[in-house]
């Protein structure tokens, strides 16, 4: 496998690297079910960034750190002086010196690069503006354990395509040679340069970028996100506006001929108004339910669930991957 020990960004990685971690998380998932002890890494230390919030990945890197055997600690970016008063180059290499592996969830890509480049130790990118190289583990697994096989599948992402979700779908969709549909309004498109990196990675399948919804019929994994992203300065009313004929519901779900199609959603969803931020956009604009409706998530929440709790195990095989020569 690659000599590449971080995990920025899914082009600094081969599809046989992609496919050996998809295979060693499913083994860590066997050996989850089975209660087997898996503590590899006994005695490391890593430390989680958390620029922005988060459940699953800060959750599946705890657990998933622990299951291996580390001692994990949680740098909470309000608590440090990272980027107010230290930068990131001189905050590295003090992590570098103390821990042996550092997950970083923020909005610059660059800050995790510097990371990774001053600190001397693996750094995991747990979400940026620009990517969710973790995700992407853990949704081509599922994909994987859904279908029996990522050849031949057609996922297609309706949404704010260009998003680091939609960004990192494409890419990885493209270096594992899978069929990639964007489905998005024009404005929401892939950037360009974020198409060419996709085609320039391809090893088979076909890329489509289109704002024709009807295009869903060749679905077999139709994937939705969020419309507003954390850290995104916009008008949700606009936004709403713009993807509302782009959301995952009943009669989309009616056009898409594979009776076996899955649906798919990294979360947090706004599919109800159990949510704080669900509910003032239910008093605001009327809406109940935004990127994919609450019949069509609660009908596909065992594969959405499954996709959460691949996290865990997919997180687990990236840190293994990256620490177990040490
Ligand atoms: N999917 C995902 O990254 O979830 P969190 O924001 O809860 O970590
Ligand atoms: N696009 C979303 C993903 C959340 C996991 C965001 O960045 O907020």
């Amino acid at each position: 496998m690659t000599r590449n020990k971080s995990f920025l960004k899914e082009i600094d990685h081969s599809k046989d690297d992609l496919l050996e971690l998809i295979e060693q998380a499913l083994w860590f998932k066997k050996l989850k079910k089975e209660r087997t002890k898996h503590n590899y890494l006994e005695g490391l230390n890593i430390a989680l960034i958390f620029e922005k919030t988060s459940t699953r990945t800060r959750s599946a890197f705890t657990v998933a750190g622990q299951d291996l055997g580390m001692n994990v600690t949680y740098l909470a970016s309000d608590d440090i002086q990272l980027g107010k008063k230290e930068s990131v180059i001189d905050t590295a290499k003090v992590l570098g010196s103390m821990f042996d592996g550092i997950e970083y969830r923020g909005f610059k890509q660059e800050s995790a690069e510097f990371l990774a480049a001053y600190s001397g130790v693996p750094v995991w990118n747990g979400l940026t503006d620009d990517w969710h190289p973790t995700q992407m583990i853990a949704d081509f697994m599922t994909i994987k354990e859904l279908f029996g096989r990522l050849e031949g599948l057609t996922l297609v992402y309706l949404g704010d395509g260009r998003n680091n979700v939609a960004s990192s779908l494409l890419v990885t969709s493209a270096i594992l040679g899978i069929n990639v549909m964007i489905i998005a309004p024009e404005e929401l498109q892939p950037a360009r340069s974020i198409v060419r990196i996709a085609k320039e990675h391809q090893t088979g399948g076909s890329i489509y970028i289109t704002d024709d919804v009807s295009a869903v019929k060749n679905a077999d994994i139709l994937y939705t996100d969020v419309w507003v992203s954390m850290g995104e300065k916009v008008d949700f009313k606009d936004r709403i506006d713009l993807l509302l004929p782009y959301q995952i519901n009943s009669n989309l779900l009616a056009q898409v001929t594979n009776p076996n199609a899955v649906v798919l959603h990294c979360l947090p969803a706004f599919h109800d108004t159990n949510t704080e931020i669900g509910k003032q956009i239910y008093d605001q604009y009327g809406y109940k339910e935004l990127e994919i409706t609450d019949e069509v998530f609660q009908q596909h929440s065992s594969s959405i669930f499954q996709e959460a709790e691949n996290r865990l195990h997919s997180i687990k095989a990236i840190m293994y991957h990256s620490l177990k020569n040490l």
